[in-house]
């Protein structure tokens, strides 16, 4: 049996039965929040405290909140699988490695994590960001933002991501709506390489036919369901 190469793209829909918003579900993040005020570089420049609340709440969100068992079966894959697994996530919260993901990329960025503007310097962070907090690495006052890609600003580590799409032979998105680019192409970039993609999401509607497959249904009861057929077939 050939080693599989997989890569596997996830968003907010994994992580909603943690407890953590998901962002245009009726209930979303963003039918409470005005994402230019939030989630861009000018809406940052116009109040940074706004902005810093914002992370903060959610920063601290995440001492409330477990991986759930879609978390864990990704983990699972990644420990069990014949062949190559990538995770990209589009998700800023730190699930995924709780469940024990390792070979996971946050192209968005992370709650955990404070990016100086000055020095460019990315530090791990826990506690709430203060608009005067200073730098760990250069000691800059009041030049820290959170770790977090806006909307407009070029995703992390795209170049390796490309590479892994144009490399794989099984692509699977899970809870998440397409709605945002670079993250919404992945799938064409993988058919285009020539790979079988499926999408699993509570309600696969909008991008869903751009996909060879779905599997409908909460991520808690598709994604262990999924992990246990791919492992049944690479062997
Ligand atoms: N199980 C599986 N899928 C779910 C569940 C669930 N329990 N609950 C919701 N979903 C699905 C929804 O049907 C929807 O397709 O998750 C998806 C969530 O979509 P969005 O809220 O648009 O989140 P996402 O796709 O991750 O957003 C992409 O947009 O706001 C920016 O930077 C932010 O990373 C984010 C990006």
């Amino acid at each position: 049996m050939p080693r599989s190469r997989i890569v596997i793209l996830t968003g907010a829909g994994i992580s909603a039965e943690s407890g953590v918003a998901t962002f245009r579900d009726p209930d979303g993040v963003w039918a409470k929040f005005n994402l230019e005020d939030v989630a861009t570089p000018e809406g940052f420049a116009r109040d940074p405290a706004k902005v810093q609340d914002f992370y903060n709440m959610r920063r601290r969100q995440m001492d409330s909140v477990e991986p759930n068992v879609a978390h864990a079966a990704l983990a699972r894959l990644e420990r069990e699988v014949r062949g190559d697994i990538l995770l990209v996530t589009q998700n800023i919260d730190d699930l995924h490695e709780r469940a024990g993901s390792r070979n996971l990329i946050h192209m968005h960025g992370e709650l955990g994590r404070a990016l100086c503007q000055d020095c460019g310097a990315s530090s791990v962070w826990a506690a709430d960001i203060a608009v005067q907090s200073g730098c760990p690495a250069c000691g800059a006052k009041g030049r820290l933002r959170p770790d977090v890609v806006w909307f407009g600003e070029m995703p992390y580590r795209m170049e390796e991501i490309g590479e892994a799409l144009t490399r794989c032979d099984l692509f699977v998105a899970i809870g998440t709506s397409g709605s945002v680019y670079p993250a919404a192409g992945f799938v064409e970039e993988a058919r285009a390489a020539g790979a079988l993609t499926i999408e699993l999401n509570l309600k696969c509607a909008g991008w869903a036919s751009r996909f060879d497959d779905q599997m409908e249904g909460p991520a808690t009861q598709v994604v262990p369901a999924f992990v246990e057929r791919i492992l049944s077939a690479t062997g």
